[in-house]
């Protein structure tokens, strides 16, 4: 039985957006007691705590960074941040995202305002972070980036619009910036998660629409945040070194139908 999805990070430092909470939050606690330094971004300064308590829990280390990945200035200072005083950056983990909720309308009544938010934080925001993260990594000539989609990176869900071309363009972007970078060591990859149980999909569901959206995973159950993290950290680390520009499933078979 494999106990770490990764060896060790000692050294090098890490970037994780939306760290105040689900995937990005057991990612970053992960990233930190496997030895990496890790700057955690995300809105609010009570999340983004919580996530530093974790990891200084686990003896790990690293410092928070209010961020809104929408605005360019704010994901161009928060990545500096990460990078510190020598422009450090080894990894890179894009997790902050709002979800579609649950009005599903199809295209022609879809809200063009929903569109535009989603778009926003969900591919312009990734695009952003990416753009900052790559720049810090090129001279250097090393690192991993790993974003967060989403099955509906990969496959279409009728009404969810503005989700679903949000993280079907994180998949474009994901395998351009693999093909700009490759050659200079950086590996660039996207997890597509199922459904995990986060603050994401857990507020205002009922049990009838859970129920209905567990039972396309075939392995019968929504997932947890650490089961994303770990497939993440595992594509931060050296044993996925002949990994880049793909899209990973992660969704206890979502997307085998
Ligand atoms: N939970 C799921 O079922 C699921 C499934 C597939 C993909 N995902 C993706 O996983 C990623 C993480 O989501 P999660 O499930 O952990 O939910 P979450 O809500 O716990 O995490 C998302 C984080 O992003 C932050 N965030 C939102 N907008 C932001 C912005 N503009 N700038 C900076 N931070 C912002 C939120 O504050 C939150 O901390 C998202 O990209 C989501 O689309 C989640």
């Amino acid at each position: 039985m494999i106990k770490e999805p990764a060896d060790r990070f000692d050294g090098l430092r890490a970037f994780v957006t939306g760290g105040g909470s689900g995937i990005g939050q057991d990612t970053a606690v992960t990233l930190a007691r496997l030895g990496a330094y890790v700057t955690v971004a995300g809105r609010t300064q009570r999340s983004l705590d919580e996530t530093l308590e974790a990891i200084r829990a686990t003896g790990g280390q690293g410092q928070t960074v209010i961020c809104d990945v929408s605005d360019e200035n704010s994901i161009a200072r928060a990545s500096a941040a990460a990078g510190g005083e020598d422009g450090q950056l080894d990894i890179a983990v894009n997790s902050a995202g709002v979800s579609g909720g649950d009005t599903l309308q199809p295209l022609a009544d879809y809200d063009t305002a929903q569109f535009d938010r989603i778009i926003a934080v969900d591919l312009r925001g990734s695009f952003l972070s990416m753009k900052y993260e790559l720049a810090l990594m090129a001279p250097r000539g090393s690192g991993a980036i790993v974003n967060v989609g989403s099955g509906t990176s990969l496959v279409g869900v009728p009404g969810f619009a503005g989700y679903v071309a949000a993280k079907h363009g994180l998949a474009g972007l994901t395998k351009t910036a693999a093909l700009d970078y490759g050659a200079m060591g950086i590996r660039v990859n996207t997890v597509a998660a199922g459904l995990v149980e986060t603050p994401l999909v857990a507020t205002g569901r009922s049990p009838e629409v859970m129920a209905a959206r567990i039972a396309q995973h075939p392995i019968g159950r929504i997932g947890q945040p650490q089961e994303i993290a770990d497939a993440i950290v595992w594509l931060c680390s050296a044993r996925s070194s002949f990994v880049t520009g793909a899209v990973i499933p992660v969704d206890g078979g979502y997307t085998a139908h």
